[in-house]
């Protein structure tokens, strides 16, 4: 895997990459807050005021006070028992497989999870069992012979980023044992999944089961850095020498301020969401009708796979209609190159019929 050009964005919709200006349909930031003038203000507010990094860990002299009020902030905003502020959502997932360390008997993780959870699987100190993608009767034949455990943990990402394809949790948990554990990983669904935006696991009704959330502000936030969302006895672990927090240096306050600003607009401002998933519906709608496949999913992405000469040609047609090629080769996506789009709150109504058109009538296969 190569790196690619260099992309600057340009306005909410924009970027530029190779002296071209074109619709961007990439990236996570689902409703554009990463430029959003009140997001800017919190960072450079704070971050005149406290410097641009914190200097040490949390445990050492890096406990700044924006890290307390964000997790109060989160909690509420999410409604988790607790929540623990580290650097990035990579982190977030190795903070939590190194805090839940010989808590649990076995591990079940769907084939296709993002990397991070896979190497937090690493440090869970049990057997790991893979199950196949989204699939809830090859995870209860793998569970079948270990049923009698009774400290069972499932880890999936709620959204598969890659694709938009949504867990299916509920489905999963009918499946488990009442005892067992789901340790989603919230990246892509915080803040744009649920009634109240806290995700996959709202969105899927698991409010009775045992839950335990790494949530991301890099994606639908806007801002930079990751949060652990669980019980007590886990941010207590977090805080007994986990080496994540007390080997990496803290959030810097600017970003806690920005993450602040930003969970407040998400509740302050249901119009972003309703705009949201109305420009999803849209494009979704006019996509499927013309017979491409861009899933049904309330998410805001797709991907649609193109093997071959088929890629360039579908690169070529983004290109003439100005539009961004987001061609990706990643691990946990569909096997070889695909296409990723991603719809945004900000995006006109004329740039989404500028992507249907450019999508519609063309097929992959
Ligand atoms: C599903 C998932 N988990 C975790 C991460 C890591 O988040 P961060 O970029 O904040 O390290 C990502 C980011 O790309 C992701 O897509």
């Amino acid at each position: 895997m190569s790196l690619r050009g260099a992309i600057e964005p340009d306005g909410a919709t924009h970027v530029r990459w190779r002296g071209r200006r074109l619709v961007y349909f990439g990236g996570c930031d689902y409703y554009r807050l990463a430029q959003h003038p009140t997001l800017l203000k919190a960072h450079s507010r704070a971050a005149a005021r406290d410097g641009l990094g914190t200097g040490a860990s949390r445990m050492t002299t890096g406990n700044h006070p924006s890290h307390s009020e964000l997790e109060s902030a989160l909690v509420k905003f999410f409604g988790s028992e607790t929540a623990t502020v580290v650097g990035n959502g990579y982190l977030a997932n190795l903070a939590l497989g190194q805090a839940a360390a010989g808590r649990f008997d076995a591990a079940f993780i769907d084939e296709r999870a993002h990397m991070s959870l896979r190497d937090a699987a690493q440090f869970l100190d049990c057997p790991v069992v893979r199950y196949r993608h989204c699939d809830a009767d090859d995870l209860t034949e793998r569970i079948s012979p270990r049923r009698a455990a009774k400290r069972l943990v499932v880890m999936a990402d709620g959204v598969f980023g890659a694709t938009g394809r949504i867990a299916p949790l509920a489905g999963l948990a009918k499946r488990l044992p009442r005892s067992a554990t789901l340790w989603i990983d919230e990246a892509h669904g915080a803040g744009v999944l649920g009634d109240r935006l806290r995700g996959t696991a709202e969105h899927c009704g698991l409010a009775n089961r045992r839950v335990i959330q790494s949530v991301v502000f890099s994606k639908a936030l806007g801002s930079f850095g990751g949060a652990i969302l669980g019980p007590r006895w886990l941010r207590s672990a977090l805080f007994d020498g986990n080496h994540v927090v007390t080997g990496s240096s803290s959030l810097p306050s600017g970003l806690a301020k920005a993450t602040l600003a930003s969970l407040g607009l998400l509740r302050a401002r249901p119009g972003l969401a309703k705009r949201l998933r109305r420009n999803i519906a849209f494009v979704k709608e006019r996509l499927l009708a013309a017979g491409v496949p861009a899933g049904d999913t309330a998410f805001p992405v797709f991907s649609l796979e193109c093997p071959g000469k088929k890629a360039s040609a579908l690169r070529r047609r983004l290109l003439a209609t100005g539009i961004y090629p987001s061609c990706i080769r990643y691990p946990t996506g569909s096997d070889g190159a695909f296409y990723r789009f991603a719809i945004s709150s900000e995006h006109s109504c004329a740039q989404l019929e500028l992507l249907v058109a450019a999508l519609s009538g063309y097929s992959c296969d």
